[in-house]
Parts: C-alpha cells; sequence; structure tokens
C-alpha cells in the first residue's frame, strides 16, 4: 500500500508589518476592539512587486530544502489561492517555472480558505494511486489586494503570506484520512462579487472586495469545525482524544477557542497563529503548521487534525501524523 506523508514544510511572510494600531490612524477601529472580537494583533501585508507566486516560491522551496528534494524529484503541484497572479496562466505553473520544474501537472484550486487542505486532499489521491511520488502542495494569497481598506468590518481581519509543504510517497501512513465538502447555499455570505464572467465595474463600490456577513459565518464556522473533526475521527474508528494537535484555518481566536471548546480539546493543544498573521485564507494552515513543526510544540510521530473552512462554503479536514521532523534530513 502507498501513503502519502509530509516530508518537508515551509513558509514565507512578507516584511510589511500592520498593526492594530497603524490601522486606528485610517480608519474608525481600535486595538481593542480587534483583539477583543478577533485575537489579531498584526498582519504582513505584500508590498508593491510581491505577489502570490512570489510568495508561494519562497514557501515552496523552503519547503523542497526541509525535505531535501530538487526540482527533478517533484512530480506535482497543486496551489491553493483564491487570489492568483492572473486570470491564466495558473499561477501553479508560474511557480513550477521559477522552480526549474519540467512537465509534471501544475494547477491552481480554488477553495478560499480550504484551498491549501482541497489541494492536500488532491496530492494524497494522486500519491496514493500512484499518480505522483513527490508532490508539492503550496497555498499563497495576497488578500490585501481584495481588500477594502475602508471597511472596517472586513479590514482588520486579512492577512497575505504562503506556506508549502512536500508530499511524498511513503510505506507508512503519514496522512490518515482527508475530507473535503461544499455547500453552494451559502455562495452571497462571503464573496467578491466581481468577476470575469459577470464583469468589473469598477464604478461599483465595493464590488472587487470581500464581503462578508461576519456573524452568519462565525456560527457556521464553529458548527463545521465541529463536525468535521468528529466526521474524521468516526471515519478512522478513533477517538478525539488520538488527535495531539488541532490545526484550524486561521480566521478568528473566538472561532478557534469556540470549536476547540466543542471538542473538548484544551487550547495548548490547539496551534493559533492568527494574533500574528491574521486570517490569510488558504496559506493559514500551511503557515500555522510551519510555525508549529519549526521551533514549536509538534513532535515526530504526533497526530494532527487540520481543518479549514471558508467562501462557498468550502470546509475539508486532514487527520496525519507527523513522521520525520521536518528539519532534520531524511
Ligand atoms: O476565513 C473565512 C471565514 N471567516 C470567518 O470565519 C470570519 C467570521 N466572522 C467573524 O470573525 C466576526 O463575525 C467578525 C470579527 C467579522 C465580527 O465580529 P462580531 O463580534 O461578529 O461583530 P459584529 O459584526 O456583530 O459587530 C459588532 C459591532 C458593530 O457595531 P454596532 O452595530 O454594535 O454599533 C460593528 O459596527 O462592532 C462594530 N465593528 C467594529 N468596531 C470597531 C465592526 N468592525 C469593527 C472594527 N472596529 N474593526
Amino acid at each position: 500500500m502507498t501513503y502519502a506523508r509530509i516530508a518537508g514544510i515551509g513558509s514565507f511572510l512578507p516584511e510589511k508589518v500592520v498593526t492594530n494600531q497603524d490601522l486606528e490612524t485610517t480608519m474608525d477601529t481600535s486595538d481593542e476592539w480587534i483583539r477583543e472580537r478577533t485575537g489579531i494583533k498584526r498582519r504582513h501585508i505584500a508590498v508593491d512587486g510581491e505577489t502570490t507566486s512570489s510568495m508561494g516560491l519562497i514557501a515552496a522551496r523552503r519547503a523542497m530544502d526541509s525535505a531535501g528534494v530538487g526540482p527533478d524529484d517533484i512530480d506535482l503541484i497543486v496551489l491553493g489561492t483564491a487570489t492568483p497572479d492572473k486570470i491564466f496562466p495558473a499561477t501553479a505553473c508560474i511557480i513550477q517555472r521559477q522552480l526549474g520544474v519540467k512537465g509534471c501537472p501544475a494547477f491552481d484550486v480554488h477553495a478560499a480558505c480550504s484551498g491549501f487542505l482541497y489541494g492536500l486532499d488532491l496530492a494524497n489521491r494522486f500519491i496514493r494511486t500512484n499518480g505522483a511520488r513527490t508532490a508539492l502542495v503550496i497555498g499563497s494569497e495576497t488578500l490585501s489586494r481584495i481588500t477594502d481598506w475602508q471597511d472596517r468590518g472586513t479590514a482588520v481581519l486579512f492577512g497575505d503570506g504562503a506556506g508549502a509543504v512536500v508530499l511524498e510517497a511513503s510505506d507508512e501512513p503519514g496522512i490518515l484520512a482527508t475530507h473535503i465538502h461544499a455547500d453552494g447555499e451559502y455562495e452571497e455570505l462571503l464573496q467578491v462579487e466581481q468577476g470575469v464572467s459577470v464583469g468589473f465595474d469598477v464604478t461599483r463600490a465595493g464590488g472587487a472586495y470581500i464581503k462578508m456577513e461576519g456573524n452568519a459565518v462565525f456560527r457556521r464556522a464553529v458548527a463545521t469545525f465541529d463536525n468535521i473533526a468528529r466526521e474524521t475521527v468516526a471515519d478512522l474508528d478513533g477517538h478525539l482524544d488520538d488527535i495531539d494537535w488541532f490545526v484550524p484555518h486561521q480566521a478568528n481566536m473566538r472561532i478557534i477557542k469556540a470549536a476547540a471548546k466543542k471538542l473538548n480539546m484544551p487550547m495548548d493543544r490547539v496551534v493559533a497563529t492568527v494574533d500574528e498573521h491574521a486570517n490569510t485564507s488558504g496559506a493559514s494552515i500551511p503557515l500555522a503548521l510551519d510555525v508549529a513543526i519549526g521551533d514549536g510544540p509538534i513532535q515526530r510521530r504526533q497526530t494532527l487534525l487540520l481543518a479549514a473552512f471558508g467562501a462557498g462554503f468550502t470546509w475539508c479536514s486532514a487527520m496525519l501524523r507527523y513522521g520525520e521532523r521536518a528539519s532534520e534530513p531524511k
């Protein structure tokens, strides 16, 4: 039986940091409100010239270095992003070229905040069916480019960044189970209204920016994390206590805490980076994972539950056993 395991991980954050205090000077908000309602203290923002591909490229290179693999080893590239560089080609192809990888499939997955885990699910299936042996799965976002910096209801929430993992074929299970879902019923609750097919109208205020019914999304996110965690564990005939670390999508500290409480998961087993990164959509889980694996508390052989929720709505999970320490040579 062939399994997929994480062999390397890397991430990248833009150097520019925007604090809550910085936002206080440009809009009617306060550090106190943002911390209390979201847990966010600061976010990294891409400057001119920093793009989804440039950030994804650095994260990918770091993941490849930590896995000890080169361009010739990569036989699949999947990028989860809602903020591609161009309408086409896929940003995954742009990264492929910069990496010097030739010929393997490279494509973007558009599942908003669930993009990275959708990509991980796909790459896992490729590897398990012998369609690939070494896959690069990236999440990279420049959400600041679709953020309305006049709208305090959304502008305080988002940030930019990228994370990536190298998945390798293995005789031992790394990824134990993945589940992916969507329900288009909730299209209007979280969206950017304009686009290629419906058209771009620069005269319509806000149309090209993220719009969200915050409360409704909040409630749904908490319930969904609970459901998908239980679905994943049940599918493995396991128990929630089997999970050493819960690594949820980083949208709001209150969502993370509410989900952990429902799951009876103490917060010292939950990875939370939303305070430093804000919501980076498809990049949030690999960014959080890199922090927690790099100098953080996650140890080899521990069991992780990754779970994401985003526009669509889309939601997904991956249960995995983290194997070799990514920073150590194989
Ligand atoms: O990644 C995809 C998933 N996304 C999410 O999961 C996000 C889900 N939603 C949320 O995280 C929260 O709903 C928000 C953080 C967006 C909002 O928090 P909330 O506790 O639901 O606040 P609210 O929208 O009910 O607003 C409460 C008050 C309002 O004032 P009034 O009407 O009570 O006078 C808002 O106008 O807070 C006001 N407000 C702000 N005040 C200061 C909204 N944004 C701000 C702000 N600064 N930035």
